[in-house]
């Protein structure tokens, strides 16, 4: 599909759709599924082929019934309406919107948002997102073919510092963190104290303190938020621009 022409006009939904964001993930308690949304569309992308990416291709039955996006419809469906009512706005646009207000208004950081994704009709095979049950190989695998690196892997896994697995969707059962309505660095402070009652650490987390090279940055990011605010925000703009180049 063509390029979305972002005038004043598409602007102005843009700040009218960011509001109806913020009402909306207020009212549902909904942050986390939103980010998981974002994230999940844009990480389908492979950098040496230019497909997949933040295109809003994860709207399509194809796509959101693949095993690693389960519940991610429930999302979908509740970001239908704000498109409805700011209909230029493309779907690639209104999921990376919806990813960047989810950590905004949960206390994270603000991550710049550059709006002119334009939506895409092609969806990406199964099988590019990340396994959960894998280790620092398989990690960079996949972020590597993104176009992403060590430090981008670690301060995105930051993300975890929201919501929480469901045994029906993925397997696993429960949160990383004691508040996971709040962006904070804490995803990483459980990670160092290690297994606490209650809380999920899937193998992919674990393999951020086996890694040397990960493990320094989750080091960095338990002692000093500034820093992980700081490294997540880019990381985060990356991710949400895969694919697609602002001019
Ligand atoms: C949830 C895996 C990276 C954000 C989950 C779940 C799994 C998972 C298994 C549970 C899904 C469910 O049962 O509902 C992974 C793996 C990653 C990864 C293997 C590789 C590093 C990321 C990244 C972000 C992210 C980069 C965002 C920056 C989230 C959020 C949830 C989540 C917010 C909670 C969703 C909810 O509460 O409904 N992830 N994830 N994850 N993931 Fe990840």
């Amino acid at each position: 599909m063509a390029a979305p022409v972002v005038d004043a006009e598409y602007l102005r939904q843009v700040d009218r759709g960011r509001r109806a964001l913020r009402a909306l993930i207020a009212s549902k308690g909904c942050a986390p599924i939103m980010l998981r949304l974002a994230w999940h569309d844009a990480g389908t992308y492979d950098v040496n082929t230019r497909t997949g990416g933040a295109n809003g291709s994860i709207r399509y039955e194809e796509e959101y019934t693949h095993g690693s996006n389960a519940g991610l419809k429930i999302a979908i469906d509740l970001l239908e309406p704000i498109k409805a009512k700011h209909p230029k706005i493309t779907y690639a646009d209104l999921y990376q919107l919806a990813g960047v207000v989810a950590v905004e208004v949960t206390g994270g950081p603000t991550v710049e948002f550059i709006p002119g994704r334009r939506d895409s009709s092609v969806c990406p095979r199964e099988g590019r997102l990340p396994d959960a049950k894998k280790g620092a190989p398989h990690l960079r695998d996949i972020f590597y073919r993104m176009g992403l690196t060590d430090k981008d892997i670690v301060a995105l896994s930051g993300g975890h510092s929201l919501g929480k697995a469901h045994p029906e969707r993925s397997g696993f059962d429960g949160a990383w963190t004691r508040d996971p309505l709040k962006f904070d660095n804490s995803y990483f402070l459980e990670l160092l104290k290690g297994e606490s009652e209650g809380l999920l650490k899937l193998p992919t987390d674990k393999a951020l303190l086996d890694d040397p090279e990960f493990r320094r940055y989750v080091e960095l990011y338990a002692k000093d938020e500034d820093a992980f605010f700081k490294d997540y925000t880019e990381s985060h703009k990356k991710l949400s621009e895969l694919g697609f180049t602002p001019r």
